[in-house]
């Protein structure tokens, strides 16, 4: 069995796994752990790993499988999303350049990843860090009054923030991404989403993809959804990751939202490595990038 540690990032989630040492599979004590503290914290940062695609499809995998997977299945997976990057370097990348707002990857979809992992391959300081806050503390923590508000209500999600109202912008418009996609996606769910793996309560709105709120007026929903943003990305809830060559971070991509600052095609090398799973049936291919204002 692997030993290790877990250090706690934030009061309401996060943590880091300290002293894992991996050769290639986990024995069924260490995958309970791992999937013990992956469910109750939401992301997982391991320091120092040496792995490739597979073994972090492997340790992605893990995370939400009863039975760990086997190195062949890991292999297909990993596979599928062969090329699958975030990176202001690497040709045909994901998100090269600009900002993006907290959200959860797909949240267009109805088939959103359940688990997401980054690993850093090239990065070279001073790097933009990957910011994440949890939407599972926030509903645990979300005043008595705005839950019964939100209670029974639905949101559209959407693919970005292009149809999203200027306010929501503010003043970092002109450094937001936006994808183009060939269809126009979007999907319906509750405010007070349920999990569907690990059964809490998530507050699931996300300044990044939900457009709005229905059956309120257009000022009703974003100023409902700007309340609900501030108690969701209140700071001293936020974490940070600063990316370091072999970090790998997992998490759940439902309780978990992620964003980050302005990246730049001409600024130090940001290259990650990205597994999510399960692969949805959706149209998940990669769209081509603009920035709007
Ligand atoms: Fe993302």
């Amino acid at each position: 069995m692997s030993g290790f540690k877990v250090r706690k990032l934030t009061e309401g989630f996060g943590a880091e796994i300290e002293g894992f040492q991996f050769n290639g599979e986990v024995d069924n004590a260490t995958h309970r752990r791992l999937r013990e503290t992956f469910d109750d914290r939401g992301v997982l940062v391991f320091r120092g790993l040496e792995i490739d695609r597979t073994a972090q499809a492997y340790l992605s995998e893990l995370m939400i499988s009863d039975t760990a997977p086997t190195l062949s299945e890991a292999a297909e997976l990993a596979g599928k999303q062969d090329g699958f990057w975030i990176s202001n370097k690497e040709p045909g990348a994901a998100a090269p350049f600009g900002r993006l707002l907290y959200h959860c990857d797909m949240m267009w979809s109805p088939e959103p990843f359940y688990v997401n992992s980054l690993y850093g391959v090239d990065v070279e300081p001073p790097v933009v860090p990957t910011l994440f806050a949890s939407a599972a503390h926030a509903w645990d923590t979300l005043p008595e009054s705005l839950r019964a508000r939100v209670e029974n209500l639905n949101a559209v999600h959407v693919t970005g923030p292009e149809g999203f109202d200027d306010r929501r912008r503010g003043d970092v418009a002109g450094e937001l991404l936006n994808p183009i996609r060939q269809t126009v996606l979007s999907t319906t769910t509750r405010v007070a989403h349920p999990h569907p793996r690990i059964g809490r309560t998530l507050l699931y709105v996300s300044q990044g993809m939900t457009k709005e709120i229905i059956g309120l007026s257009k000022d009703q929903s974003e100023n409902l959804l700007d309340e609900l943003f501030q108690h969701l990305y209140r700071p001293e809830s936020a974490w940070q990751h600063e990316w370091h060559n072999c970090d790998l971070v997992i998490w759940d991509n439902l309780a978990i939202q992620h964003a980050r600052a302005a990246v730049s095609i001409d600024g130090p090398a940001r290259t990650l490595r990205k597994i999510g799973s399960p692969i949805p049936v959706a149209n998940t291919h990669v769209p081509t990038y603009q920035q709007i204002s």
